[in-house]
């Protein structure tokens, strides 16, 4: 498998209120980095909806929100994947919840039963809170299924 000389367009798209969604963003920039991928990071805020054709691959942060519900500021960005018609594109969904709550990480589950039907999405991976290291190996696999469908 190619995890170097991968030079395809790649970005992650996160929305973070508290920071938990954000550090597990920085863990995969962090993973990237290392195999020599060239990944863009976006605040969903910042990120413009057109660029999303523009993308070999785009990775999905979000937090939980209400009950299992996808955020606010998420929402122009989950109903983008569903008007794109660009099946080919490779996705992949992470996020970070409270499992106090009764759906966890139920935006994750909103997002990845779409991706799924909308794009080819690689993977998905949940964190409880703010991410720990015992949390580094799921990440790394979460790349590797990126990279995998990017190479196939
Ligand atoms: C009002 C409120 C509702 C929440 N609802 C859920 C939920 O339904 N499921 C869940 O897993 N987490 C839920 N959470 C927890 C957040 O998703 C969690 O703290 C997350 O790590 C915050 O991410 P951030 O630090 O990136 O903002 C809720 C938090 C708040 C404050």
């Amino acid at each position: 498998m190619a995890l170097t000389n991968c030079k395809k367009r790649i970005a992650v798209v996160y929305a973070s209120v508290t920071g938990n969604t954000q550090a597990a963003a920085e863990i995969i920039t962090a993973i990237a980095s290392e195999k020599a991928l060239e990944l863009e990071v976006w605040r969903v805020e910042d990120f413009s909806l057109t660029e999303l054709s523009r993308y070999d691959a785009v990775l999905v942060g979000t937090y939980t929100w209400g009950s299992g519900e996808v955020p606010r500021e998420m929402r122009a960005l989950f109903e983008a994947f569903e008007r794109l018609g660009r099946k080919e594109l490779v996705t992949a969904v992470f996020g970070t919840g409270d499992s106090f709550f009764a759906e966890f990480c139920g935006a994750v589950n909103r997002f990845r039963d779409m991706l799924y039907i909308h794009t080819d999405l690689a993977a998905t991976l949940k964190v409880e809170l703010a991410p720990e290291s015992k949390d580094r190996e799921r990440f790394d696999k979460l790349v590797e299924s990126v990279v995998r469908k990017l190479s196939n």
